[in-house]
């Protein structure tokens, strides 16, 4: 058994990463001042988390009905989906997946969008709904500025996507090019959006007090509902709908300082091997693409100091694996083995078995991997339940639902309680908040922002009509 000053001196180590009530509070300030810069326009050039105006004005009412084609973009797999809402807060869908090579996530916009509108029409042919004109929103997650609900030029790429001729051109564009450039295939996209507008819309879609939605897979990033008279960007011609949807990015929240006081050595590095430094500070101390890797990281640094495989006789190997290895810890280790609940340790020794060929392993290893994995995880659990915190007490009303999705929510069991256990500190407390699984947001989305955008064009054609007569 560990001795107890051998546990003392590991949770030392990874004092660093716990971050203290002062630490939270000043997260908390950083972040709504982010989000005030944003939201101005004189000093949103300066602001870290951009806000960006999704043109998403009109909200589901759960009555909408009809097909529409959804394409998803913007994690390791890329998805085309046909889907039929039928009123009464219902749907059906038909997904297909496609895999994202290397030499997708790295070629040219053009060969990226000549691949995807093949996938399309492979997949319009295969449902036989290849002649129907159908409408089709694009969930493209990455940070863009639009302007209008299908105009959106690409700031930048993030997630490890990096194609080339595609930052400063209009997304919209390009899709709608490529279906141009296969002759036979018809579709009307209608709207591109962000993978967190998705998710709100899907959610609001059964409950309307759904005003923000939250990602945390690969990246992270929230949305909320912001009222039109306080976005100063906004053009008056949008200001006779009350609301808008704004796209924080908050993945970006960081990059001027903001989260310096909570930074350590690890998430350096972390931020050094990665390909695009200096950016995207927040999502890299928090979203599954990056957690594994500071995982790797800290334990390497623990065997150096050892803290963890003292006594271990493959703790040379050990030693070289992490080394040599970067990402040999993936994110979904850390939630598979928050079940194990330490008898004999089967869940976290099957990751050492595969990770280094380690049999039989130490129970009190065992225990200081989970422990670091643990602390880890509820960093991100915490920090975020404080920006999303910020968006409650933004948004102020008496009861808010976040619509969640992403891998890291779904799969880690306490994910969720890492979140409450900050937000219940830093919400108002006039404000209530709950929060609510997403089903499918990129998809179901995706769907019914096309819908709302076609009954909002279908009303507006019918009052025309009326002013006509
Ligand atoms: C990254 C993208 C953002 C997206 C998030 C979750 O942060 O920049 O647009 O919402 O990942 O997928």
């Amino acid at each position: 058994m560990s001795t107890t000053s051998e546990l003392t001196r590991l949770r030392e180590f990874l004092n660093e990463l716990i971050p203290s009530e002062d630490q939270l509070v000043r997260l908390y300030q950083n972040f709504c001042a982010q989000i005030r810069k944003g939201l101005g326009s004189k000093t949103n050039k300066d602001a870290s988390t951009k806000c960006y105006l999704t043109y998403v004005q009109d909200f589901p009412t759960g009555n909408e009905t009809g097909k529409y084609l959804a394409l998803d973009l913007g994690g390791s797999k890329f998805r085309v989906l046909l889907i039929h809402l039928k009123g009464d807060s219902e749907a059906e869908q038909i997904t297909k997946i496609y895999d994202l090579t290397e030499r997708e996530l790295h070629s040219t916009g053009v060969e990226l969008f000549d691949y995807i509108a093949k996938c399309l029409h492979e997949f319009v042919c295969e449902q036989k709904v290849d002649n129907e004109h159908m409408p089709l929103g694009f969930t493209f997650s990455f940070p863009c500025v639009q302007t209008g609900l299908s105009r959106a030029t690409l700031v930048r790429w993030t997630k490890g996507f990096n194609c080339s001729d595609t930052v400063g051109e209009d997304i919209g564009l390009m899709l709608k090019a490529a279906i141009a450039r296969r002759p036979g295939l018809r579709i009307d996209m209608v709207a591109i959006l962000n993978d967190t507008t998705g998710t709100q819309m899907s959610c609001a879609h059964r409950n309307p007090s759904c005003n923000i939605g939250l990602i945390v897979g690969t990246g992270c990033n929230a949305c909320y509902t912001e009222k039109v008279e306080n976005c100063e960007r906004l053009d008056s011609k949008y200001k006779d709908k009350p609301k808008i949807i704004i796209n924080v990015e908050w993945g970006a929240f960081g990059e001027k300082g903001g989260v310096d006081h909570l930074f350590t050595d690890y998430d350096r590095t972390v931020d050094q091997n990665s390909i695009n430094r200096g950016s995207q500070i927040f999502e890299k101390m928090v979203s599954g693409m990056y957690m594994g890797e500071l995982v790797r990281l800290i334990l390497l640094r623990a065997v150096n100091e050892n803290l963890v495989f003292a006594q271990c006789k493959l703790r040379k190997h050990i030693t070289d694996i992490l080394t040599k290895k970067p990402h040999c810890i993936e994110t979904k280790v850390l939630s598979d083995i928050a079940n194990d609940r330490g008898d004999d340790w089967p869940l976290v020794k099957d990751v050492f078995k595969q990770v280094f060929n380690l049999n039989n392993a130490d129970p009190d290893d065992c225990m200081k991997f989970k422990f670091i994995c643990d602390v880890v995880v509820k960093r991100s659990g915490n920090m975020i339940g404080v920006t999303l915190s910020g968006l409650v007490n933004k948004v102020g009303e008496s009861f808010s639902v976040i619509g969640v999705d992403g891998t890291v929510y779904r799969c880690h069991p306490n994910f969720d309680g890492y979140m409450r256990e900050t937000l219940d500190r830093f919400v108002d407390k006039d404000y209530k908040y709950d929060m609510m699984l997403s089903e499918d947001g990129s998809g179901r989305g995706a769907a019914l922002v096309a819908a709302v955008v076609h009954r909002d064009y279908m009303e507006r054609k019918s009052l025309n009509a009326k002013l006509r007569q």
